[in-house]
């Protein structure tokens, strides 16, 4: 290629002008995919069902009006760390093609692309990017745009399992754990005592993360139901464990 004159900024708008005017004509750049503004994170439970939304404009233009006469494709992949990208759905030459549980909200064509997720598992969590190129009937490139959305799916703790150890005498100390085998964040504990003679602990006896409730000094009046919550932002689970104190030696 023939080096072109000038400073190196003048030589790279040559470039890019160059460019632009072969590969692109200038009506490509007005294509625009759109996420709603501010969107880049979405949260759904597992088992549960999401929409990822997604839609298309051309600079200029207000409504969605109805595709005049051009020629979409459509792709949704998922990117995940450490792993290959993969095909979510393609909408190509009028065929969709697609994952399980995944659909497009509104039949084709549309200018509204957004994905459903239905049966949402743990591993459907990650970055999911909407690709999208338009032609003309002509097959005339109308544009390219591309958006991302990070979807993680979060899980209710499941029942936890409670447990108490230690010997429960008067005078010893015993302690109470708790753990769920899964959850999405990691479940947090609390710890209680039922009714009558309820009561509510806290930090230091109480450790909310690990699940342990440590009983120190056991007296006999220390007996009683003690009933563990997992929690976290999309659920709870109990279990809980009676404490028997003996006065034997
Ligand atoms: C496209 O569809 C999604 C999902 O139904 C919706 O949230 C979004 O507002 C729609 N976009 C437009 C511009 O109507
Ligand atoms: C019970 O806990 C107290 C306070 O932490 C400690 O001083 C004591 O040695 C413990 N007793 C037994 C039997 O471990
Ligand atoms: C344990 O409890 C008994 C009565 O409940 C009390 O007299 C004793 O001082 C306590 N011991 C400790 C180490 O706190
Ligand atoms: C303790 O758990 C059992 C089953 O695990 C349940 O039937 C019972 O109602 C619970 N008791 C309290 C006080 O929560």
């Amino acid at each position: 290629m023939v080096s072109l004159p000038g400073s190196p900024a003048t030589s790279l708008l040559q470039v890019l002008f160059l460019g632009l005017s072969t590969f692109a004509p200038p009506a490509c750049a007005q294509l625009q995919l759109h996420t709603p503004a501010g969107l880049t994170r979405l949260r759904a439970v597992e088992g549960a069902e999401v929409v990822l939304p997604a839609w298309y404009t051309y600079r200029g233009e207000t409504t969605l009006a109805q595709p005049p006469l051009e020629v979409l494709t459509l792709m949704w992949f998922l990117e995940q760390s450490g792993k290959d990208l993969k095909q979510v759905l393609a909408y190509i030459n009028g065929v969709t093609t697609s994952q399980p549980g995944a659909s497009l909200v509104y039949a084709m064509p549309s200018r509204n692309v957004s994905l459903r997720l239905q049966g949402l598992q743990e591993k459907d969590s990650g970055s999911y990017r909407c690709s999208l190129n338009v032609q003309d009937r002509q097959g005339k490139s109308r544009g390219h745009s591309s958006k991302t959305l990070t979807l993680d799916v979060l899980i209710p703790p499941a029942p936890p399992s409670c447990h108490l150890l230690g010997v429960p005498r008067v005078g010893t100390n015993v302690t109470l754990s708790c753990q769920s085998p899964r959850s999405k964040p990691i479940a947090q504990y609390e710890w209680e005592r039922s009714p009558p003679s309820a009561e509510v602990f806290f930090a230091p006896v109480l450790d909310t993360i690990r699940g342990s409730l440590s009983l120190k000094n056991l007296s006999a009046s220390m007996s009683g139901v003690y009933i563990c919550k997992a929690y976290n932002e999309v659920g709870s689970a109990h279990c809980n464990v009676t404490l028997e104190v003996s006065t034997g030696q």
